[in-house]
């Protein structure tokens, strides 16, 4: 696809993706490189401009992150945020230096003079600001264009050579006008046209799909969430019946899961494609029986997984193509894309499965964002209820159940889970919170019902409210629901008597409970 495109070049800062998702909000597509890479490559690529992101190094220290003085040479409009823009100064003959008043949070911001840059913007706008070191005096040719109380150089521009510095972070909400400001950026500056469309990109995808596979065969691992669903049904759309989706029923998914996805993706749902179910419950059941270790249930649960898989593999026999709903930020997470360290490693990306005979590997959602995976589902029409499908792991409830996993615990924590689930959309909070469930504490206690006595399992409820998963914060649920739905659990579950919610943030606790 030959679009116009921004290039991120990412410093380490924490927030490289936001910067490329507001792009991208304006309708021009954007993509993260580290600054390692060669300014050749950058080139190569034709960007209409360049964002040099924040970071955590002073730019004046022996091996700080750098980039060369030919990437502000090359006539491409350059927008320096933060450490991006003490860089630019430092590499163009300013002076950077630490600031004798460390601004943190969200200042005010004075526009000294018209720019570009800031047009449309109030003259005093709330901007947020994370820095230590500060411009002290500007590269030759460059004129301040904004300042605050503590920061002389909040903003300076050479206009001539396309070369913006900002102190502060235009991506952060919190950031009032920063949308304006990056709108400007790539309208104004860099004159894009913002031809990044969702249904330009899904049209574009199929058509590139449908070349690619030509007459050859394509496998896909369908586990019925958000990612694996959305891929499949773009090859669906491009392919038809020459893609095979192989879903794997471990039996440890959410209540009529299974049957939700086959009809969506069986022989009576709207895409023509061979859809093969395993009914694999009882083979995981037997594999977890006695095993209480956490981490050797995942292990048992993911090797499982690619045995039932690589047997119905084996049934097919050679294909071509292997489908993966690998999605742009697990391609930065790993370590493929930006500057950030390796942070998951339950994504597959870089490890490809050694026991599925293909010779090439097609991911149809490799350069979006979770949310943008979600609006090409709409797109494709898939239903609202799987495209909005909060994330689900792997191991499915087998991390949903402290100890032992038996096919009577996980029925338990399915009925309270989905009656949970109920109570939370009843509220209308379930669009908000990132991600809830019910979890099986391996803890039982006494209680009584009517008159009689009871031995039975307590059900925590947790709901989390995060950004990236790797940090949370436990939601606040009016109690009126959380009541409404605990009541509803120790009623309709049989063997639950007590019912817990879960305040703990990440860390120390994680999300899950295993
Ligand atoms: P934790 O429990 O580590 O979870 O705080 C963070 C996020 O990751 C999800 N999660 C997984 N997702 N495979 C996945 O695809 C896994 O093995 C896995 N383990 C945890 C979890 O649901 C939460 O969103």
């Amino acid at each position: 696809m030959n679009q116009e495109k921004i290039v991120v070049i990412d410093f380490g800062g924490q927030y490289n993706q936001l910067v490329a998702r507001r792009v991208r909000e304006c309708s021009v597509y954007c993509e993260i490189y580290s600054y390692r890479t060669p300014i050749d490559q950058i080139k190569a690529m034709d960007p209409k401009g360049i964002i040099l992101t924040g970071g955590p190094n002073s730019c004046y220290e022996e091996g700080a992150a750098s980039c060369s003085r030919e990437l502000f040479e090359m006539g491409i409009p350059v927008l320096g945020l933060c450490y991006g823009a003490q860089l630019m100064m430092h590499v163009l003959g300013g002076y950077v230096c630490k600031a004798p008043v460390r601004e943190y949070g969200k200042i005010e911001v004075t526009v000294d003079r018209t720019s570009k840059l800031f047009g449309n913007v109030s003259e005093k706008t709330i901007c947020w600001m994370s820095h230590n070191d500060y411009i002290e005096k500007t590269a030759p040719d460059f004129r301040i264009v904004a300042h605050t109380a503590d920061c002389p150089v909040a903003a300076a521009e050479c206009e001539e050579k396309k070369l913006y510095a900002i102190q502060f972070h235009p991506e952060v909400l919190h950031t009032q006008e920063g949308t304006k400001m990056l709108h400007n950026f790539v309208y104004k500056v860099c004159g894009c046209a913002g031809t990044w469309k969702m249904d330009a990109f899904v049209e574009n995808s199929i058509k590139a799909i449908r070349e690619k596979v030509g007459s050859g065969r394509a496998l896909c691992a369908l586990s019925g969430g958000v990612d694996s669903s959305v891929a499949a049904v773009m090859m669906a759309k491009a392919v038809g019946n020459q893609l095979t989706c192989v879903f794997v029923d471990h039996g440890l998914l959410r209540k009529n899961e299974g049957d939700e996805v086959e009809e969506v993706f069986g022989p009576n749902g709207p895409y023509h494609l061979n859809f093969v179910r395993v009914n694999a419950q009882q083979r995981f059941y037997d594999k977890l029986k006695g095993v209480e270790e956490p981490e050797r249930k995942r292990k048992i649960i993911g090797e499982e997984f690619i045995r039932v898989f690589e047997e119905e593999a084996k049934k097919i026999g050679k294909v071509d193509f292997l489908v993966q709903g690998t999605i742009y930020p697990d391609v930065v997470e790993s370590g493929l894309g930006g500057e950030s360290a390796v942070i998951k490693s339950h994504h597959n990306v870089g490890g490809l499965p050694d026991y599925v005979d293909f010779r090439e590997i097609i991911e149809p959602l490799r350069n979006l964002f979770k949310d943008e995976v979600r609006k090409v589902g709409i797109e494709l029409g898939i239903p609202e209820n799987l495209v909005y499908r909060q994330p689900f792991p792997g191991p499915g409830l087998g991390v949903r159940i402290v100890g032992e996993v038996t096919a009577e615990k996980v029925r338990i924590v399915q009925e309270a889970d989905a009656i949970y689930r109920e109570e939370i959309a009843r509220a209308g909070l379930d669009r908000s919170i990132g991600q809830y469930f019910a979890a099986l504490t391996n803890m039982r206690s006494v209680g009584v019902m009517g008159d009689e006595r009871t031995y039975d399992y307590a059900v925590a409820l947790r709901a989390v409210n995060t950004v990236d998963f790797m940090t949370a914060e436990a939601a606040e649920i009016p109690w009126e629901t959380l009541s409404r739905a605990a009541n509803r659990i120790v009623n309709e579950v049989k063997n639950v008597n007590r019912v817990l919610y879960d305040c703990t943030g990440k860390p120390p606790a994680t999300i899950e409970w295993e």
